[in-house]
């Protein structure tokens, strides 16, 4: 056993065994191949600009780099687990290209502060792509909603049809809940783009680096002020996990929704073969597995988050090898956030509503009940206490003659209440009830219209 090439100076003999399987990020890691490229870069460009290496030095690192680069975009680059990582990995290689010069590559830097440029870059764009994602998604949504901003279905409560809504409203309170998702990632994105490179290994270097210089070839605005903080703060990739943790959630609830109004009893949408599965022994399933699955993946997402938040609980500062632990969980949750979202979105698009069944679902269990109710204050100037208790009892006798309330005769309900008067049926039918709901963000037509038009313009 040798020591390692890259660091082995002091060490006479090699990493035990079991180091080899237990120390490796690379095959996780590699993911990071273009970021630390793009690191190194900027790195060597700033130690020329500096006169800490040489113009020539400088030039053949950034040729070695670009080889580099096309050998991983071509697939051809050797990955090696004893170079443990992927900053060693390049590194090494670079000396295979351009030999002695590829050392000075290292000088004011350390791969601490080189892992953290690495995986802000990363989850800077992997903040683009969900804040992309949910933007697809709330666009399908839109689209559903375009459709039936006047389609009645039940709105429940405590899972007992509670009154009616519209579908339009429904889809667009999801469209809410991704836009907050959205601005939580733009937040944690802006809140991340700052750079930790120049940091070195944890109190900085004697070197005159300009911080200034790399971080903005890297786009970041600004260099982090504190070292020590440069090289140990996760919070960032903590806050990544958070944002997709709380969107996991929202993914689950709709694809909740999806699995219930799909099956047989709801039978409020349909999904095309495209998103349904059969059964092995049943032949009448079509089973809605990408929702399904969409909702099953949340704990994975979860789990990413409470995951690393544990890692990092407890952990002093600067840098320990505990932080390698940050990449998988941070690629897991991307991967999952990403895939869940294009299944919904084209979920979405894909299902279409049958308002028949949702007008026939809203219809049973008294959902205008409230509206009865509301008439005998607004009319009868009743204590709405006093109204409510009326209404439950005009409900009771339609309950027993088994007819909805506006088919409830009107001598039935004088006999309850004599004051009613025929005005009554005005307030209902789902339809008027619906109509009547005006109030802000209320679920009459004409409010989700209006809605309509600000999430048309603000998605645009
Ligand atoms: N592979 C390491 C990680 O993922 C890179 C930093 C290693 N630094 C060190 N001093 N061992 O965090």
């Amino acid at each position: 056993m040798v020591a390692n090439e890259m660091w082995g100076g002091r060490f006479a003999g090699g990493p035990g065994k079991i180091m080899e399987d237990i120390t490796p990020s690379i095959a996780f890691d590699k993911r990071l191949a273009e970021q630390d490229l793009a690191g190194s870069r900027a790195h060597v460009r700033m130690l020329a600009i500096q006169g800490i290496v040489s113009k020539e030095d400088a030039e053949a690192i950034l040729k070695g780099l670009e080889t580099i680069g096309g050998e991983i975009a071509q697939g051809k680059f050797v990955f090696k687990r004893a170079l443990e990582d992927i900053h060693l990995n390049i590194e090494s290689r670079l000396g295979e290209i351009v030999g002695e010069a590829a050392g000075r590559l290292h000088t004011a830097r350390s791969r601490n502060d080189q892992v953290a440029t690495d995986l802000r870059l990363w989850i800077r764009q992997a903040c683009e792509r969900a804040e992309a994602g949910l933007k697809a998604l709330q666009g399908a949504l839109l689209t559903q909603a375009q459709s039936h901003a006047a389609t009645i279905m039940p709105g429940f409560t405590h899972m007992q049809s509670a009154q009616p809504v519209t579908f339009g409203h429904h889809c667009l309170a999801y469209v809410e809940m991704f836009e907050r998702d959205r601005a939580r990632f733009a937040d944690a994105r802006k809140r991340l783009n700052e750079c930790p490179l120049g940091a070195a290994a944890l109190a900085g270097t004697s070197f005159a680096i300009d911080r200034e210089v790399t971080a903005r070839t890297l786009g970041f605005a600004r260099p982090m002020r504190n070292s020590l903080d440069a090289v140990s703060a996760r919070d960032f990739a903590l806050e990544y996990l958070a944002a997709a943790a709380i969107s996991a959630t929202h993914l689950s609830k709709l694809a909740g929704e999806i699995v219930q109004w799909s099956s047989p009893q709801f039978g409020f949408v349909r999904l095309s073969d495209a998103f349904t599965t059969g059964s092995s022994i049943m032949p009448q399933k079509r089973n809605p597995d990408a929702a399904e699955l969409i909702r099953g993946k949340t704990g994975r997402v979860l789990g990413d988050f409470v995951a690393l938040a544990t890692v990092v609980k407890g952990l002093v500062l600067a840098y320990g090898s505990d932080l390698q632990e940050d990449k998988e969980r941070v690629f897991d949750a991307a991967d999952t956030l990403e895939l869940s979202l294009a299944a919904m979105a084209a979920m979405i698009a894909d299902l279409q509503a049958d308002a028949g069944a949702m007008r026939a679902a809203a219809g049973a269990g008294y959902p205008t009940a409230t509206d009865l109710a509301d008439w005998l204050v607004r009319v009868l100037k009743k204590p709405f206490r006093e109204a409510h208790h009326i209404a439950g009892a005009i409900v009771k006798r339609a309950e027993e003659m088994k007819v909805a309330l506006d088919k409830l005769p009107l001598e039935e309900m004088r006999k309850l209440e004599p004051a009613v008067t025929d005005e009554v049926f005005s307030v209902l039918s789902l339809e008027a009830s619906v109509a009547s709901r005006m109030s802000l963000g209320g679920t009459a037509p004409a409010r989700v219209r209006e809605q309509l038009v600000f999430w048309g313009e603000k998605l645009k």
